[in-house]
């Protein structure tokens, strides 16, 4: 079935409010390409005023807090992104798995959350590089699936994003046989664990940019990009989504 191309930025801890202007530049380019979703994930500070800036795009966060409220200083609950006009939340970066010790049961209840929140969820998944070396990295992505997909979710509203960590933000990336095969045997699993496999968008991310994005997206079951770095400025990041929409 034919699944429409997904280009996502996710800003990181990047972007002042000086950076709005990067962000309409790029949703006025998206909405040329009307075959192409775009999406950006700003730091929780400039959603509202991005939502402000590109009335109808589509902006979300990075994550997301699993509680719906609470004593939980520092953290967002998914209402609050939809408060603030957000339609989508990024969970189980790699950065927050590693750097916050984000494990599986976290990652799926915060993607349990943001979808009854009313939120899209990209649900992020990828193997270390010594994984990768040891030739175990789709054993350990299935096994994160395994772990961190929701029990029962509208497959429109959830992509996977799989991510090697020793990809991102290094200029590395997987050869276009590893990516298909990775995310053939994600759509494989998917199929197994929720029947709803034709549907979910699997994105690629890890250094993905101008250059090699016609070649990762053209890849098997490449269904569009989660992209860091190259999503910062439109210079960089519009490139990539004319690469989605040439691929249709
Ligand atoms: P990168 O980051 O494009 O800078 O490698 C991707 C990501 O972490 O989502």
């Amino acid at each position: 079935m034919a699944r429409r191309k997904y280009v996502v930025g996710n800003w990181k801890m990047n972007g002042l409010v000086a950076a709005l202007g990067e962000a309409q530049a790029i949703f006025a380019a998206a909405g040329t390409h009307p075959s192409v979703d775009v999406a950006l994930c700003p730091p929780f500070t400039l959603i509202g005023a991005m939502v402000t800036a590109a009335p109808g795009a589509a902006v979300g966060g990075q994550d997301c807090h699993a509680a719906a409220s609470g004593a939980f200083t520092g953290s967002v609950a998914a209402s609050m992104l939809v408060d603030t006009g957000a339609s989508l939340v990024i969970v189980g970066h790699s950065e927050r798995r590693e750097g916050f010790g984000e494990t599986d049961a976290d990652v799926k209840a915060k993607a349990e959350a943001a979808l009854a929140a009313g939120l899209s969820v990209i649900l992020c998944v990828g193997e270390p590089r010594e994984v990768r070396e040891s030739g175990g990295a789709i054993d350990y992505v299935l096994a994160q699936i395994a772990g961190s997909l929701p029990e029962s979710f509208d497959p429109a509203r959830l992509a996977i994003a799989y991510e090697p960590i020793w990809a991102i933000g290094t200029g590395l990336v997987p050869t276009v046989v590893d990516v298909a095969d990775m995310h053939g045997a994600i759509r494989t699993k998917l199929r197994e664990q929720s029947g709803a496999a034709a549907t979910i968008r699997i994105l690629y991310g890890g250094s993905v940019n101008g250059e090699n994005a016609a070649e990762l997206l053209d890849a098997g079951d490449v269904d569009g990009a989660l992209v860091g770095g190259a999503s910062l400025t439109a210079g960089k990041f519009v490139p990539i989504v004319e690469a989605a929409a040439a691929l249709g």
